[in-house]
This record gives C-alpha cells, structure tokens and sequence, in this order.
C-alpha cells in the first residue's frame, strides 16, 4: 500500500497529461467499463491497481505510442480490429481504399470474383471486403509471419468467410498456377527510407517495413504494378493507397504497365490518396 488517497476516476483522467478522448480511452480498457459509467461514476474512488495500470499505459502514450497499441485494437469500418505491434495502426484512409474496391466490384458474377490484398497487416482491407461480399473468393499476403499471424486472429474473431493467407515478398507469395485476379488492393509501405515523418514518435513504435520503402517510398508500388497485368484478368483492377504527393508519379507506373481507366481519388481531406487502373479487356 502506497498510503496515497484514492484518486477519483475523474482526477486519474484530469492528471493524465494527455488529451481527453486518449485519457477516456484508457480509462475504459484499464478499468473495463464503459464510458457511461465512467461519467455517472468520475467522483468515486478508483481501484489502486487499475489507477497504477493507468499512470504506467498514460506515461506510454505521452512518449508517442500509439493508443491503438495501449488498448490492442482499432476500429475499421465499424469492427475492432486486434493490432500489436507488428502491424500498422489501420488508418481511416484506408476506408476509402475498401469504399472504392466495393463499388467497383460487380454485384454479380457467373463465378465467384477473386480479389487480392497485398501486404495485408491487421488484415482490415481483405477481412472487411470478405464481411460486406461474402460470395468474393479472398487472399492475403504478408511479407512478414507476425502480421499474418494477427490478420488470422482478426478473420477469426470476426468470423470472416475463408481467406488464402500467404507469406512472401509481394507477388512471390502466391503460389505458382494461383489464377488471376478480378481486383488486386494494396497499401503497401510508401514513405521514403528518410522521410522525417518516420521521426514522429508515433510513427516510432510500428514496424518499420510496414512504413518505409526505399529512396522515394515507391519502390514497393513499383514492384507492385510492374508485373500486375499478369496476375489480373482482362477488365481486372489494381487499387494502390499511396502518399498525398505520390499521385501523379503512380498514375504514371500504372499507364507504364499497361492499364487503362487510370485515375486517382482523394481521401476526406481532398488529398490525392488512391490510384486505380484496369487491365484492359481487349489488350
Ligand atoms: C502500410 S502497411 C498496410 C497494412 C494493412 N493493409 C493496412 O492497410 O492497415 C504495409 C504492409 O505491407 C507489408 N509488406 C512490406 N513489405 C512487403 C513485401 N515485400 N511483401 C509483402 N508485404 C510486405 C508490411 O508487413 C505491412 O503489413
């Protein structure tokens, strides 16, 4: 016993030295209660072990880690996502990456549609596509086993329709006489080896190879597109989430490869954010 007087749940958040809606957030996975009872109960006392638990994850979050480490999830597309540290944080952007898959795969095909999600991570992108099209036939790579290993346990907690995991280097993943695809997403790592922004304490704390690709972070999206037409069908489409400033340098791997309809989208801050391009049907 420390001998210190109870901390209210209130003053736990107040001394937290972070901003509110972190502060709350923690407070909600350390204690397990929902933010309701927290409000109608912020002047009682809190549970000493639980107020410790909370100094030690607050003092974590104020060196920059990422909330979503602290509480082992994120919210995609309305689902809780488990993420540790082998994987990227989900960002909202990448929302749009799915929005724009869905509304350019058909309502209806003869065969089941065979999608592909590159370097898939927490598996938000190929696990959200399988919930909301269950009729798709799904596959996912990773380069790396951890983030598989995390994407498995993502598909089966929310008891995703099967998937085809695969662990490789990008197209090397899949294994040989793989059919074609009738969409390829990807949002593989795009910041330059020396973008400062790795520097950013929060970016910090996730995996490097999930961020970083080269000198001018396109050397993935490069390996990507290079070789793209021969795994999609004619009419296929490939979907790249990419830097705000990479646009224009993407549009332009995508008409070197061959693909027609090429065009990028922005995310919800009007910044170029998503390049796609189809094979052409009659090439
Ligand atoms: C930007 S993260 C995206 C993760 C997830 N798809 C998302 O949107 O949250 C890029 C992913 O690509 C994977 N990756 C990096 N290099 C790779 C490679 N050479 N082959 C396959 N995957 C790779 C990383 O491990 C990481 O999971």
């Amino acid at each position: 016993m420390s001998g210190q007087p109870a901390r209210s749940w209130d003053a736990l958040q107040a001394a937290a030295g972070l901003p509110r809606l972190d502060a709350r957030a923690l407070l909600e996975h350390v204690s397990a209660r929902p933010r309701e009872w927290l409000v109608a109960h912020g002047d009682e006392p809190a549970d000493a072990r639980v107020a410790e638990r909370f100094d030690a994850l607050a003092a974590r979050r104020r060196a920059g880690e990422p909330l979503a480490y602290l509480t082992g999830y994120r919210e995609f597309f309305g689902r809780r996502f488990a993420v540790d540290r082998h994987v990227l944080v989900p960002r909202p952007e990448t929302e749009g990456l799915v929005e724009a898959a869905l509304s350019r795969l058909p309502a209806r095909a003869a065969a089941a549609l065979r999608v592909l999600d590159l370097g898939t991570g927490s598996g938000v992108i190929a696990i959200t596509l399988a919930l909301a099209r269950p009729d798709l036939q799904l596959s996912a790579t990773d380069a790396s086993a951890s983030a598989l290993a995390c994407a498995q346990v993502n598909a089966a907690r929310l008891s995703a329709p099967p998937i085809d995991w695969h662990q490789g280097d990008w197209w090397a993943a899949l294994p040989a006489q793989t059919p074609r695809f009738d969409m390829v997403v990807s949002n593989p790592p795009y910041l330059a080896d020396s973008d400062p922004h790795l520097d950013d304490p929060a970016l910090r704390h996730e995996p490097a190879g999930a961020l970083a690709c080269g000198p001018q972070g396109l050397e993935a999206i490069e390996q990507i597109v290079a070789t793209v037409c021969a795994h999609l069908l004619p009419g296929g489409w490939l979907l790249l989430e990419h830097g705000c400033e990479q646009g224009s340098a993407v549009r332009d791997r995508l008409l070197q490869a061959g693909l027609s309809e090429v065009a990028t989208l922005p995310d919800l801050q009007g910044l170029d954010r998503i390049s796609l391009g189809r094979r052409p049907v009659h090439a």
